[in-house]
């Protein structure tokens, strides 16, 4: 990929977008957008600017959610937070929000624009709540708030987005948008659940840190449910998400509980549903690479 950071921007923006961009990714989300709007013969310039829309979203919500997390390593390399002033890194996530919107509004479609807009608030509503939850909350309906807002949010858009470009059939619509969401909700519980068990060089960020942080996802859910008064869940409430080594303990307890298989049950039943919303369009060299995909998501390691 061309990297455009863009000649005319302050020297220190344009090595802080190299540097991130350069990092790669998986770029998952631009794949839905090309795969999705391949099912239509969709106009592939709109899918591009679509697809590096939301890449440019998603990279700037990282940029701040690593701000917020103190996390010091993504995509295998220092977040910027690691290297730069709080002020410095929060000003760069706000210039790629621009440069997304920019983006955006260039395809030139007021209902996707509006609704690219909305999903940036879902998300970032999602991550308020998630800071003024009281940590260590052990909530399944609140986890789940939380895995749409963050994550299935922008899957969802995605999806939806490149249907919207490609077909005025809203049951086709419909369907991609119900795609999106049930891979995306699938995604967040993989990532979830690589935090327990995922390899830090692989995964490329930390992992064994949401309990640290105060959160509970669902493997921690699973496992509380099932043993409520084990010593390490009933010090989770009571402040105890904060001490290093009692977390640590507790990690190791989940990851090799049954809690970790019903993760992936629930996981795996999100893939399901994906298949189904897009058996329509069996039959379809996008519908097979679609599949692919979910099933990807579905046995990630990274
Ligand atoms: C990270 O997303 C944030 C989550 C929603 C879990 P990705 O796992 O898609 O991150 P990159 O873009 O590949 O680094
Ligand atoms: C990040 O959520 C999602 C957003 C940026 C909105 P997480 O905090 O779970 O993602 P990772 O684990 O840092 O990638
Ligand atoms: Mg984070
Ligand atoms: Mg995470």
């Amino acid at each position: 990929m061309q990297l455009q950071a863009g000649s005319e921007h302050h020297p220190d923006l344009r090595a802080a977008l190299i540097h991130l961009l350069s990092a790669g990714g998986k770029r998952v989300r631009p794949t839905i957008v090309f795969l999705v709007g391949g099912l239509f013969s969709a106009n592939k310039q709109k899918l591009t600017t679509l697809g590096a829309a939301i890449e440019m979203l998603h990279t700037a919500t990282l940029v701040h959610d690593d701000l917020i997390d103190g996390a010091l390593l993504r995509r295998g390399i220092p977040t910027l937070n690691a290297r730069w002033s709080p002020a410095a890194t929060v000003l760069t996530g706000d210039f790629m929000f621009g440069r997304a919107a920019k983006l955006a509004a260039d395809i030139d479609h007021l209902p996707l624009m509006k609704f690219f807009a909305e999903t940036l608030t879902v998300i970032v509503n999602g991550e308020i709540t998630q800071m003024f939850a009281s940590k260590g909350l052990i909530d399944r309906k609140n986890y789940y708030q939380r895995i749409y807002a963050k994550t299935a949010s922008l899957f969802e858009l995605s999806s939806l987005g490149a249907a919207l470009i490609g077909t005025e059939d809203e049951q086709q619509r419909s369907a991609l948008k119900k795609y999106g969401y049930e891979l995306g909700m699938a995604f967040q519980i993989m990532d979830d659940i690589l935090d327990f068990n995922g390899d830090q060089v692989k995964v490329g960020k930390p992992v064994g840190s949401d309990l640290l942080n105060g959160l509970v996802t669902l493997p921690a859910i699973y496992y509380a449910e099932r043993y409520p008064d084990d010593p390490g869940v009933l010090t989770l409430a009571d402040g105890g998400w904060g001490n290093r080594e009692k977390m640590e303990a507790l990690v190791q307890t989940i990851s090799s509980s049954n809690a970790i298989r019903y993760s992936y049950d629930e996981a795996n039943e999100h893939i399901e549903k994906a298949l189904e919303s897009i058996s329509t369009f069996e039959g379809t060299h996008e519908h097979v690479l679609l599949t692919d995909l979910a099933h990807y998501v579905a046995d990630r390691s990274y």
